[in-house]
């Protein structure tokens, strides 16, 4: 049984990381989407948040599993028996924080590897970040997050003028 872990702060999840998924667990048994929880950082949803949206954008992919977790990503990849630690790649500015983390992560435990996944080029400007800030002035993340993600951002946010959510 191949098993991946894709981990990270999914707050939001957004199309650039469902496509990552899609993409992951095409290559796998399962595909092990972590949820961080994170106590440093104040995230705009909680874990239990995340981790029910992203089964929700998830639903259609029978081979993909959320789950939270804390800690060390490594020691969530071996506690579900995953030998495969997922992440993507949207610009050369994320290479360096990634090849460390991944160099780290293999020193740390020898059994598991990272596989980098290049985000789609219609995607690769996307972040949770970007999907937040944008939202706050109001503006349109419809193309950023799938419609059921973008209602919630907004509904959190608190803008009284809520955007009409287009498809996917
Ligand atoms: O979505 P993000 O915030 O870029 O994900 C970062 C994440 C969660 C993958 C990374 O911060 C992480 O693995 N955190 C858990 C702690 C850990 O394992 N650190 C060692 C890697 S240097």
């Amino acid at each position: 049984m191949k098993r991946a872990v894709y981990p990270g702060s999914f707050d939001p999840v957004t199309k650039g990381h469902l496509d990552i998924i899609e993409r992951a667990a095409d290559l796998v048994d399962e595909l092990i989407v972590g949820v961080l929880n994170n106590n440093e950082k104040t995230p705009l949803f909680s874990v239990e948040e995340r981790v029910n949206m992203l089964k929700d954008v998830t639903s259609h992919i029978p081979n993909v599993r959320v789950e939270a977790f804390s800690g060390l990503s490594v020691d969530f990849c071996k506690k579900c028996g995953a030998s495969f630690l997922v992440r993507g790649l949207r610009a050369v500015t994320d290479f360096e924080y990634e090849l460390q983390m991944a160099q780290t992560n293999r020193s740390l435990e020898r059994g598991v590897d990272t596989l980098f996944f290049t985000t789609a080029l219609n995607y690769a400007y996307i972040s949770s970040t970007v999907v937040k800030e944008v939202a706050s002035y109001d503006g349109d993340i419809s193309g950023f997050v799938p419609p059921q993600i973008a209602e919630r951002v907004y509904a959190r946010i608190g803008h009284t003028k809520q955007r009409e959510v287009k498809g996917v």
